[in-house]
């Protein structure tokens, strides 16, 4: 079943046609790669997707639900949460508050989040945080969660801002590069960290030039070169497609 119903989008910025025409779906529960030279429209994908810019033209349906003209926060209250191609940490927080920050976000305008003092509020913290715990455990930043978050490295800071969207409790998650920068270690803890999310069933869009990672995580692969959907398969389908082979000249597709 897709959860995800992308039809015709369009976008120009000046005299660039920056997604031009797209059309995919996402099937639930599914990871879906986004792959595409530098400028191809990826970002771009993602920004429209979460209403960041207005559309031109085209539609965007999620669960049934038209995302076109609601607001980003209403989109992401549908449950359908971004990271950032640069990682935003909050300044001021340590890496358990900024993880569990994107729960909060969530809550904050809702009756619950002015209800604080109340026990059973209480105990959803503590649930938050140890949940919280357990994934910064997995990428092995347990040992920092008291840390001030712009002390971690890069890479670090970009895991965390996946755990940060993972604990908003998304059913959609648009991550947009988020293996740019890391090392060896942290891809690897990335990867598990993408295993872990689609065991727990969330549907996953991810932005990666990294094509060993894309063809071993990802069930469905689309390709856009210069704001055009050019391909859109299984990893083996796309990774023999000629046209891929050609926007990808001189860099490595298999
Ligand atoms: N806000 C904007 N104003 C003007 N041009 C923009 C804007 N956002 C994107 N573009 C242009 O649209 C095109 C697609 O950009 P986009 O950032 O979506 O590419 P991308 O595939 O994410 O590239 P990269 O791999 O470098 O992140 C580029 O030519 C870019 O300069
Ligand atoms: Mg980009």
């Amino acid at each position: 079943m897709s959860v995800l119903q992308v039809r015709d989008l369009r976008r120009s910025f000046g005299g660039l046609l920056a997604t031009a025409d797209v059309s995919f779906d996402v099937a639930e529960h599914s990871l879906t790669a986004l792959i595409g030279p530098n400028g191809a429209g990826k970002t771009t994908l993602f920004n429209l997707i979460t209403n960041l810019f207005a559309p031109d033209a085209g539609s965007v349906t999620f669960e049934g639900t038209s995302l076109i003209g609601l607001s980003p926060s209403a989109i992401a209250r549908l449950g359908v949460i971004r990271t950032f191609q640069t990682a935003r940490v909050f300044p001021g927080m340590t890496v358990l508050e900024n993880a569990m920050a994107g729960h909060h976000r969530l809550l904050r305008h809702g009756l619950v989040s002015q209800l604080a003092w109340w026990p059973r509020q209480r105990a959803e913290e503590r649930r938050l945080a140890d949940r919280a715990m357990a994934l910064l455990d997995l990428v092995g930043l347990a040992d920092q969660a008291d840390q001030p978050a712009t002390q971690l490295p890069m890479g670090a800071q970009k895991l965390l801002e996946v755990i940060r969207a993972l604990l908003a409790q998304p059913k959609l998650l648009l991550l947009d590069e988020p293996a740019a920068g890391l090392n060896d270690t942290e891809t690897a803890e990335l990867a598990a960290l993408l295993r872990a999310i689609q065991a727990c069933g969330v549907t996953v869009m991810v932005v990666e030039h990294n094509m060993s990672l894309v063809m071993t995580i990802a069930d469905q692969v689309i390709v856009l070169e210069a704001g055009r959907l050019i391909a859109s398969g299984s990893p083996a389908q796309v990774q023999s497609n000629p046209r891929v082979i050609a926007a990808y000249l001189g860099e490595e597709v298999a």
